[in-house]
């Protein structure tokens, strides 16, 4: 069967013969250049007339849409965007492989192999680099890609075929002859080095963050929603197998089998070769090992497989992986640097982490200048200073990180690291409650570094509930410098949000009208909405409760605020630490008195005397509003709130559609209330 010719659908019947036959010319002309140029590494034709003969195509294709088949040259640059992407199934599992991560490990897999062969001479292996990148399957249907799918968790992948199709270096269409009509070909889509290096340049000049390495940077890459962004990642891929087909085999040898592929102009690696036992792999490690570097693509070790067919199907399989290959890895790769500085960073939400600064070091081929230390408690436990000789690792490949410190090369005057008392953002204390390993900034609503997600937070539907003030308002706001803080929101006007983008007249009097409503408020909302660590809205109503007012929480120390219920030494480290922050407390103070934000007076109620203590309650059923919300009200009027019925149940608060809790309920004679019901239960009036 040969594919030299598009077949001829209905589709076209309005196209003029020639006008066809053009194309179809130019679709074939081109897929043998894109091979010849991108698999080979060996074009026929310049440059120019390639894009001379894809503009011709396009321009026939633009006149007649039916032309743009989906296996199109033109095609590669991407489609339509995405929302999401669809399932694959892979009826044919994909497999992962076991690793051996030494010499001795390598042996014991051979061993294994022979014992179960019953073989006793060198097996016939076949050795390949592993490409440090992700697995796909690409399912061809007479020789036209028509999927391609992840490998998720081997059974159930993501369709990424449109991101796939405009890999170059993967046919949209396999030439010559003999495939099966049905072929699904296995392999790894990486990002080479080069490529890899000029991506991370390009994000870094845009202000982003870079890839931490090519795999990431091949996931990342195969993994938007947008194809047109995938268009311009610098991809390719090596085929290493085959899911399911048409045909029981295409040879009876995996070198064979692979063979076939690559002469239907699949890309195989040119470093496969055949080794013969454990010596011919062993010495095949070492010389791979030894050209790593200058591979233009990134390997983390070896796979070895038996060529045989018959011989894999006798091993077969064991979980996941097969018991006739292996994953023989490189060790981590491991380099000495100098640490020229240890310095904090503020996240987004307070957290102050400390990075290593490195004088710049190659490691596997990534040059590295930051290590992350995770936490204070990690710089300790290694105890490295300012000045010390490390070894930085990319271990799994991902963050560099600092393995341990040379202790014979640390200078004499090396201090050790301490926690910054201020915040190098906002000057703030820091503090770290003891127990917890994530030191923080204690300015939330005043840190700079924290600026959109306290905004983000205030405005939240549990929070102050400012209806129209998004996460991409907020972006804007703070960009433009209209709002720092929660109480600049309020001295927002007309003329300033209807300057924004997307922002009409009416959507900026309606945010208007929301801020003007939130003003009229409860002390419990209010006190969420400040975002302090670990108080979330259960927390902050139990402050209200028990202080009855915003003076009273500001003044109380952290022993008095571990008399609330659910509040123990950290979160009062938090709440004491927040409130003795004047910055704080200024911007709480516009809130109130400038903004004008106020709340009824809280009824003071004693701990005893709260209505439903030694009350327990299982909620079921659909209420109005989500169960956590009738757990935090019935919690703070003292019951507690469990998953399930027994004869302790007390009261069933049941919703529309309630089953077998009410069943149970209604047997064991438990109270049974609706929601309409529950104020009077709490004492509400
Ligand atoms: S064979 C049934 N060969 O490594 C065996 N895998 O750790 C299926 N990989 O998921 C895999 N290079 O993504 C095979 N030459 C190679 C490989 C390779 C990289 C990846 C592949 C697989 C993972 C398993």
């Amino acid at each position: 069967m040969t594919h030299e010719q598009a077949p001829i659908d209905t589709t076209r019947m309005s196209i003029p013969k020639k006008i066809a036959a053009r194309a179809a010319e130019l679709r074939e002309q081109l897929h043998r250049h894109a091979y010849q140029y991108y698999v080979l590494d060996d074009p026929l034709i310049p440059d120019a007339e390639y894009d001379r003969m894809m503009r011709e195509l396009q321009a026939l294709e633009a006149e007649y849409p039916a032309l743009r088949t989906p296996d199109s040259p033109t095609q590669r640059v991407g489609g339509e965007s995405l929302d999401a992407f669809e399932q694959v199934i892979h009826r044919v599992p994909m497999l992962s492989l076991d690793n051996a991560l030494d010499e001795e490990e390598f042996r014991h897999f051979d061993r294994r192999v022979r014992e179960r062969l019953k073989y006793d001479g060198p097996i016939d292996y076949t050795a390949e680099p592993k490409l440090d990148g992700l697995a796909i399957n690409l399912r061809y249907q007479d020789g036209v890609l028509v999927q391609a799918g992840t490998r998720g968790d081997g059974v159930h992948g993501e369709n990424v075929t449109a991101n796939v199709r405009t890999i170059a270096a993967i046919p949209l269409r396999l030439f010559g002859e003999g495939y099966p009509d049905l072929l699904e070909v296995r392999g790894e889509i990486f990002m080479p080095r080069q490529g890899f290096e000029a991506l991370n340049e390009r994000v870094l000049k845009a202000g982003g963050k870079p890839f931490a390495n090519p795999r990431n940077a091949a996931a990342g890459s195969l993994r938007q929603l947008d194809p047109k962004i995938t268009a311009r990642r610098p991809l390719s891929f090596y085929a290493y197998g085959w899911g399911e087909m048409s045909v029981e085999r295409l040879a009876d040898g995996y070198r064979d089998s692979l063979r076939h592929l690559a002469s239907w102009g699949v890309p195989v690696s040119s470093e496969m070769r055949a080794v013969p036992g454990v010596d011919a792999c062993l010495a095949y490690f070492a010389d791979i090992g030894a050209r790593r570097g200058a591979l233009p693509y990134e390997i983390d070790g070896v796979v070895v497989k038996v060529d045989s067919l018959d011989e894999q199907e006798r091993l077969g399989f064991v979980s996941r992986a097969p018991r006739w290959a292996i994953a023989w890895k490189f060790p981590p790769r491991e380099e000495l640097t100098i640490v020229e500085a240890v310095e904090f960073q503020v996240g987004r939400t307070g957290a102050v982490t400390p990075v290593a600064r490195l004088k710049p070091v190659e490691v596997g081929g990534v040059t590295v200048s930051n290590a992350t230390l995770h936490n204070i408690g990690e710089v300790w436990r290694k105890d490295v200073r300012a000045g010390d000789t490390v070894f930085v690792r990319r271990a799994g490949d991902v963050i560099p990180e600092i393995v341990r410190v040379v202790l014979d090369r640390r200078p004499p005057d090396a201090r050790p690291v301490e926690l910054p008392r201020y915040c190098p953002v906002c000057g703030s204390d820091v503090i770290l409650p003891e127990g917890e390993a994530i030191a923080r900034c204690t300015g939330g609503l005043y840190c700079p570094a924290q600026r959109k997600e306290a905004l983000i937070h205030f405005a939240s539907r549990k929070a102050m509930d400012i209806d129209g003030l998004g996460e991409k308002l907020v972006d804007q706001l703070v960009e433009k410098g209209l709002a720092r803080n929660p109480a600049d929101l309020y001295r927002l006007t007309l003329e300033q949000l209807i300057g924004l983008e997307r922002m009409g007249g009416k959507s900026a009097r309606n945010l208007l009208a929301a801020l003007e409503r939130s003003k009229s408020t409860t002390l419990e909302r209010f006190l969420y909405a400040l975002g302090i660590r670990e108080v979330g809205e259960a927390t902050a109503k139990g402050l209200a409760r028990r202080f009855g007012s915003l003076e009273a929480i500001e003044q109380a120390d952290e022993e008095a605020l571990q008399q609330t219920p659910d509040i123990g030494p950290i979160v009062a480290a938090h709440i004491a630490g927040f409130f003795r922050q004047q910055h704080n407390r200024e911007i709480i103070q516009r809130l109130t008195d400038e903004a004008g934000i106020h709340w009824p007076d809280v009824e003071k109620p004693d701990a005893d005397n709260l209505p439903l203590v030694g009350k327990t309650f299982v909620i079921t059923g659909k209420l109005s509003q989500p169960r956590d919300h009738f757990k935090t009200l019935l919690e703070a009027a003292g019951a507690k709130v469990s998953g399930s019925v027994s004869k302790k149940t007390d009261y069933l608060l049941a919703g529309e559609d309630a089953g077998s809790k009410l069943v149970k309920a209604q047997t064991l004679g438990v109270t049974i209330i609706s929601e309409a019901e529950l104020p009077a239960l709490l004492g509400d009036r």
